[in-house]
């Protein structure tokens, strides 16, 4: 056993700041063979929960990287020529009766194999080494000693803190092997075979609390596999808009534009490479942020830098219509996701037949959905409703797919896509109405516009809003008695929450210092009419979510 699972349905919502979700949960996609000649390295996945940070963490390295199942084919692996192989961790035994596990021709390919924590032992397992349960469970930071020079550990300190999590250990490493590091209760903390390639480390390099962790990574892509490191954002974005230029021709192309990160830099992608042949729809649906849908019309409308063909439907009255008297969130989900399509369906019907249609897919999304690595169960909810009969098209078009979230924002940099738009808060599709504790009102939604305004407002003022992982204000549905100047008040309670995460699979609250807190208590009371409390939510996810609904 190597380490802790943890993961939860809720994860599913990872696909943030999409509306585009309601419209196309999954579809068909693209032809990758672009992708099939560049310089890359593959993670082969074994379910361990940092599998993506892996690939993260070698991008940072300016080498692509591409996450696969462990059950990937030897001869697909060899077809994609890749410079390196990284096993991840995993949450199993490696000598357990169904455990992951991979081939010896893995091993004999000739590339370059690192595995990391269930990786390691893996490759000891196969290769004819001994892997059993350890007597100490060493969890956490951990100092491990490097014993003799490696160029795995290139320029990393003798003494170096990594992030250890595992049950099982290597007992003796397979034949051919040198151990390099040891920590006080693992004798083998990193093995290697020079000669065939082949290292093996028992700590966790992708996680941040290894302090030399991307070194380390850096040094096996870069020194050892031997790649070039020229996987720029900048080539990323100018390469994506000829290929898409090529691919669309004359065709039409229809975007879903919600405003945020991942559909705008789709769009703006799209924009350049193809200008007034793509034609945005936006939906207002009266639960964004406020003054969010003037913001995005004022960048993709006619008065914007990009001059695209840009529809705003003005659909408030109907959403409102449509919740007015619904209090259970999943049904306030549902019901706005179907209103969703249906004014979708109403826009798309008036373009008529188009190509290709845009979503924003990115690779997290891919990974999740069983594309790429060992999640195939986590997001299956998302491949749910099919395509939408609603368009017309061809082809679905999703030049994000290879991208992790912070290089999308560095892709919409490039593309000198405003950073109030770039560096937006996650927000979710049916948005503010799932901030609202109960019936949604046009109040209601008032209330916490004004409220989240000053709140982000404050935040930044504090220079915290990037170091925040999410916050916002939400309205909880209590009602209570307060005094204001000589008057009674009976008034909302509005929550404020913020929370730091890695994943969005777990999070904590986030340690906003208390004068930011008083500032905008005092600003919320004062300026928002119907609130007379404010409160903090402390609660980490589990067992709260991050959202408030
Ligand atoms: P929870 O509340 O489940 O949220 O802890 C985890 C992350 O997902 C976002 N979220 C959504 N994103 N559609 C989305 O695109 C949704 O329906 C949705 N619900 C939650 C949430 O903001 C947080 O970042």
């Amino acid at each position: 056993m190597t380490e802790k699972n943890v993961l939860s349905t809720s994860e599913s919502y990872l696909i943030i700041e999409k509306i585009t979700d309601f419209i196309c949960p999954q579809g068909p996609h693209e032809e990758e063979t672009n992708w099939m000649d560049m310089e890359k390295v593959i993670v082969i996945d074994f379910g361990g929960q940092y599998n993506q940070l892996v690939a993260r963490r070698v991008r940072e390295c300016n080498v692509y990287c591409e996450i696969y199942s462990y059950r990937t084919d030897i001869g697909q692996i060899r077809a994609m020529n890749p410079k390196g192989i990284i096993l991840t961790g995993g949450p199993n035994s490696c000598y357990g009766a169904d455990a992951p596990t991979c081939t010896k021709e893995l091993f004999e390919l000739g590339i370059p194999v690192l595995g990391l924590c269930y990786g390691a032992q893996v490759m000891m397992h196969v290769l004819g080494g001994k892997v059993e349960s350890a007597p100490v469970r060493e969890y956490g930071k951990t100092e491990v000693m490097v014993d003799v020079s490696s160029g795995l550990f290139y320029n990393v300190s003798p003494k170096t803190l990594c992030w250890m999590s595992h049950f099982d250990y290597i007992s003796r490493v397979a034949p051919g092997f040198d151990i390099v590091g040891h920590t006080a209760d693992c004798p083998v903390a990193a093995a290697e075979n020079v000669e065939k390639k082949l290292y093996a480390i028992q700590f966790h390099p992708e996680v941040l609390h290894t302090q030399e962790g991307t070194k380390i990574l850096d040094n096996f892509v870069r020194g050892i596999c031997g790649c070039g490191g020229t996987w720029r954002m900048d080539s990323f974005v100018e390469d994506s808009i000829r290929m898409l230029r090529e691919k669309v021709g004359n065709g039409k192309v229809l975007c879903a534009l919600s405003g945020g990160v991942d559909s705008s830099v789709a769009a703006v992608m799209l924009a350049k490479a193809i200008g007034k042949q793509l034609t945005c729809v936006f939906v207002d649906h009266g639960l964004l942020r406020k003054n969010e849908g003037d913001e995005v019309e004022a960048v993709f409308g006619p008065d914007g830098p990009y001059k695209l063909n840009f529809i705003r439907v003005n659909a408030q009255e109907r959403f409102y219509n449509k919740l007015s008297g619904v209090t259970d969130p999943e049904q306030k989900r549902k019901l706005i996701g179907e209103e969703f399509i249906r004014v979708f369906e109403e826009e798309a019907g008036k373009i008529g037949a188009v190509d290709f249609l845009v979503q924003g897919t990115i690779y997290p999304d891919v990974v999740e959905s069983g594309f790429g690595g060992e999640s195939v169960v986590i997001k299956s909810h998302h491949n749910v409703g099919g395509l939408p009969d609603c368009v017309d098209f061809k082809e679905i078009i999703e030049p994000l797919r290879n991208l992790f979230k912070d290089e999308v924002r560095k892709a919409g940099l490039e593309l000198a896509i405003p950073e109030h738009l770039v560096f937006r808060q996650p927000f979710p599709g049916p948005g503010l109405g799932i901030r609202i504790i109960g019936e949604v009102t046009a109040e209601k939604v008032r209330i916490v516009q004004d409220a989240d305004a000053i709140y982000r407002e404050e935040i930044a003022k504090a220079g915290l809003d990037r170091e925040i992982g999410q916050y916002f204000a939400a309205l909880t549905n209590m009602q209570s008695v307060g005094v204001m100047g000589d008057e009674r008040t009976y008034d909302y309670a509005v929550a404020l929450r913020a929370v730091n995460t890695v994943d969005f699979m777990t999070a904590e609250s986030a340690e906003v210092p208390f004068e930011v807190l008083q500032t905008v208590m005092g600003r919320i009371i004062n300026e928002v009419r119907g609130v007379n409390r404010v409160f903090y939510d402390l609660t980490s996810k589990p067992p709260g979510t991050i959202e408030f609904e």
